[in-house]
């Protein structure tokens, strides 16, 4: 039976003969085969009899090539593994031409394969990566199923913004060349697919709400779109959101969840991917040690990652992060792109960061956001100024998670949505949760690759899902 290089270097059939198929990585001496089949980073190293087997076909083996291999599983004799395969039996199933493969045993930048992306996944650095962005995932489900929540699938086609930004992706099915029009002349959608303008959702919030005011505790974890036009390393066109929507829960609940639910799924990775995080352990070491002393950083990404499940973020509150960023060193030398003058300020990524990497050393829960800066769903305080909005802040990230209480009143929420131009009749069902049974509840939304990129120590948020969709680029 074929077993994968994971089940081989467990080393239970030492001493027998077994199968394997995976792709060469490397070929040395005429001899040594490394062959990795995805199950694992590491390799195998399966040895041939070069003398008795025939010189075309060693020439095929090429890295890239798939080979079928047979042989005994025997204790290394060479160093840096303690497994082999003494090949007795080798096929190749696919060649692999050495001139045109652009992934070698070599260095390549993120940036070439990011235009080999569907290649890019051959190297140790992508597979890792892959491995555990898929092990995230799991972890993401078992959390919550754990914790008595049900998954609640959101549409993906909508006619509502719920964050209110306009940064939607239409879809509709007429010819755009030909679009029918009404009397004063602009597209109508009412004879469009739906009978209405709709988009790519850019969040199932709203529709989650209507669930867990049913089902108490739900989640969503799936594709949201967006259309802003920045071209960061921390935003996608289309990236993944997990939205808990919890009946019941105020503010400070939602803190504790959002804490809970991010140390519980990094203490996953850390206990079921040792091999991949050791592996991306040590590259950011030695990315690293390439840097100025001053700019990097003071721990290991192992180190991050235990930094985060065995210690509370700290809670703060916009009034008083604007205090802190009002009198920072940077703010008052104007080293910030954007000098933070006056409370109200919208908060970018640097100061984000800044109250993260060098204020408080440690995640930050940041809370009571002014009303004017969040979105209109989010509960008024008592002061008519702030919102029971919360964003939790990381190291090297910024934002990646945003969440509130929810405007439970109907009276209130009817006259935030006046205020902020937000379409009742399109929204009349969400209305419906304050009219019905309506209570307190929360729930926030993570950004699933700010923290694939966390737990993996990469930079670019087009390196830590497949196939990155952003500005110009919709390439495989
Ligand atoms: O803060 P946001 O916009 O919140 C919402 O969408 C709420 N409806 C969530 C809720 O309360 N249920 O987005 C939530 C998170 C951000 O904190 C960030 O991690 C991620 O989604 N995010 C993005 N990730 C990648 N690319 C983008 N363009 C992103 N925009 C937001
Ligand atoms: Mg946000």
């Amino acid at each position: 039976m074929r077993l994968t290089v994971f089940d081989l270097l467990k080393g239970e059939k030492k001493g027998q003969e077994v199968q394997l198929k995976g792709w060469v990585r490397t070929f040395r001496a005429k001899r040594f085969i490394a062959i990795n089949d995805g199950s694992t980073i590491n390799n195998i190293q399966c040895v041939v009899d070069f003398e008795n087997t025939d010189e075309t076909l060693l020439k095929r083996i090429n890295t890239g090539a798939a080979l079928s291999i047979k042989g005994i599983l025997e204790e290394s004799q060479g160093k840096g593994q303690t497994l082999e395969v003494k090949v007795s039996d080798l096929e190749i199933l696919g060649d692999s031409n050495p001139e045109e493969f652009p992934i070698q045993p070599k260095k390549h930048s993120f940036e070439f394969l990011r235009e080999q992306a569907h290649l890019r996944i051959r190297t140790n650095t992508f597979s890792a990566v892959m491995r555990l962005r898929s092990a995230l995932s799991f972890a993401v489900h078992q959390y919550f199923t754990k914790n008595g929540f049900y998954n609640f699938h959101a549409p993906i086609i909508t006619g509502s913004d719920a964050e209110g930004a306009g940064e939607m992706f239409g879809v509709t099915n007429f010819d755009l060349d030909n679009t029918p029009k009404t009397e004063d002349g602009k597209v109508d959608f009412s004879q469009d697919f739906f009978g209405k303008q709709t988009n790519l959702t850019v969040s199932g919030q709203l529709e989650a709400e209507t669930y867990a005011m049913a089902l108490g505790k739900v989640y969503t974890f799936g594709p949201t779109f967006r259309a802003e036009n920045s071209n960061t390393t921390r935003h996608l066109a289309e990236f993944w959101m997990i939205e808990p929507e919890v009946a019941f829960n105020d503010l400070s609940d939602n803190m504790d969840l959002a804490e809970d639910f991010i140390q519980e799924v990094i203490k996953y990775v850390l206990e079921n991917c040792k091999d991949d995080l050791a592996f991306l352990d040590a590259r950011l070491t030695k990315e690293e040690s390439t840097k100025p002393t001053a700019q990097r950083s003071e721990m290991s990404l192992l180190e991050k990652l235990k930094f985060v499940t065995d210690n509370n973020f700290k809670r703060v509150t916009y009034t008083e992060a604007i205090d802190i960023l009002r009198n920072c060193k940077p703010n008052k030398k104007k080293k910030f792109q954007y000098i933070i003058n006056e409370w109200g300020a919208d908060l970018q990524s640097e100061h984000e960061r800044y109250l993260v990497e060098k204020h408080f050393k440690s995640p930050v829960i940041l809370f009571d956001y002014p009303a004017n800066i969040k979105a209109f769903y989010m509960r008024m305080n008592e002061d008519g100024k702030t919102v029971r909005a919360m964003d939790v802040l990381f190291p090297g990230i910024g934002e990646i998670v945003g969440g509130s209480q929810r405007e439970e009143r109907l009276d209130v929420l009817k006259e935030k949505m006046k205020a902020l131009d937000v379409d009742e009749k399109e929204l009349w069902w969400y209305l419906d949760t304050r009219k019905f049974g309506t209570a307190v509840h929360s729930g926030f939304g993570l950004g699933f690759e700010r923290l694939v990129l966390f737990v993996t120590g990469m930079s670019n948020i087009r390196d830590v899902i497949p196939f990155p969709r952003t500005p110009q680029n919709a390439e495989f």
